[in-house]
């Protein structure tokens, strides 16, 4: 097994990935390096070094890079040609960052991988448009990969948006509360990775309905990323998460562990039910807070304070270990989207990252 290192950050999945095979694994080096550069150039190449500060501020940081990983791997099904597949990896990043600037807006984030979130540090404004950048980058390089990159682009930033607004909204009345989260997850999280397989295949000559089948794993996949991230919000600490710990707890995201909780009726769950706010409105958007006013702080400050025993209850009564097995289905249903997959090395690497996620502790 070939461990895969390079100069992509400490914090990216590559070195955690092995690799049988010694050509690809030199491959993915080469490839994610080469990704790292042109998005450190991006940033750097802004006109304004204010704007470059900005807009570099998380690319620097590092992060796990999984979609560029993933746009390589991708390309892996047919003939990648390394420049364009780099360019498609860069760009599913790029597109990555940029939700991640309006992400922290929408959730009044203070930190994001290990530093102060770009709104924390420079202010909502300034995010939203740091972020805008950041599309236009991707638009630009969207344009330069053709029209059919160019609609990928367009129909993930679609699907994000989406997923943001109902996990804003809410479920409808009578609406079953789990199928509106993987409604809402699906287009938050899981459309993106799905989209960086996709990009990276449609530019080897990677035959359509393997392209499907890639874009099937991707969805499976992003859900499960998506699941563990819920996972660790309540039981990793800030330092190992870069992040707050907590976060969706304390502003009162439905994530998967508070949904299953509060559908719970059992007693045992009558306390943290209790904990969580059941059957309370959920706290209203700081969105439009009376002319020059602070937007309120999002959620229930109470619900912080009492995350200690919360994360223990939702332990004790098997809240946690219900949403680790949802996650391990959609898991099992990647694995099984690549059978109708051919057996080129970068298929162990898809699924030696479905054993990533299923113990990701970050
Ligand atoms: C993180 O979820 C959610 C995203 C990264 C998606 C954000 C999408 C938007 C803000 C829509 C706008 C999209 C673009 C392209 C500008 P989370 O809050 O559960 O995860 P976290 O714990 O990492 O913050
Ligand atoms: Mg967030």
């Amino acid at each position: 097994m070939v461990a895969i290192t390079g100069t992509a950050p400490e914090s990216s999945l590559v070195s955690e990935v092995s690799i049988g095979d010694p050509a690809l694994a030199a491959r993915l080096v080469s490839g994610m390096e080469g990704a790292e550069q042109r998005l450190r150039g991006y940033a750097a190449g802004a006109s304004d070094p204010r704007v470059a500060d900005l807009v570099g501020h998380l690319i620097g940081t590092g992060g796990k890079r999984l979609r560029p990983l993933l746009a390589l791997l991708g390309g892996e099904f047919g003939t990648p040609d390394p420049v364009v597949t780099v360019k498609a990896a860069a760009l599913a990043e790029i597109v990555h960052v940029a939700s991640l600037y309006h992400d922290d807006v929408m959730d009044q984030a203070l930190t994001r991988r290990g530093v102060p979130s770009v709104n924390a540090r420079w202010g909502n404004r300034t995010a939203v448009l740091a972020g805008n950048w950041l599309l236009a980058k991707a638009a630009w390089l969207s344009a330069e990969l053709g029209a059919e990159t160019v609609r990928l682009q367009a129909r993930v930033t679609n699907r994000l948006v989406h997923g943001q607004v109902r996990e804003l909204a809410g479920s409808y009345d009578g609406q079953d509360a789990l199928s509106h989260y993987f409604n809402v997850v699906s287009g938050k999280s899981a459309a993106l990775i799905a989209m960086a397989l996709q990009t990276g295949a449609v530019h080897s000559g990677v035959p359509e309905n393997h392209v499907q089948a890639l874009a099937e794993y991707g969805e499976h996949l992003g859900v499960a990323f998506q699941i563990a991230d819920d996972i660790l919000d309540v039981t990793s600490s800030s330092s190992v998460l870069g992040k707050e710990q907590g976060k969706d707890l304390a502003i009162g995201v439905a994530s998967l562990p508070v949904l299953i909780a509060l559908a719970d009726d059992r007693p045992e769950t009558e306390e943290l039910r209790a904990l969580l706010g059941a059957g309370r409105a959920p706290a209203p958007d700081p969105d439009l807070p009376p002319a020059g006013a602070e937007a309120p702080p999002r959620g229930r400050p109470g619900r912080a304070a009492a995350l200690p025993r919360t994360v223990g209850l939702l332990e004790s009564t098997g809240v946690l270990d219900r949403a680790r097995s949802l996650m391990d289905d959609h898991l099992s249903r990647a694995r099984l989207s690549l059978a109708q997959l051919p057996d080129v090395p970068a298929k162990d690497a898809l699924r030696s990252l479905c054993d990533f996620v299923a113990r990701r502790d970050h």
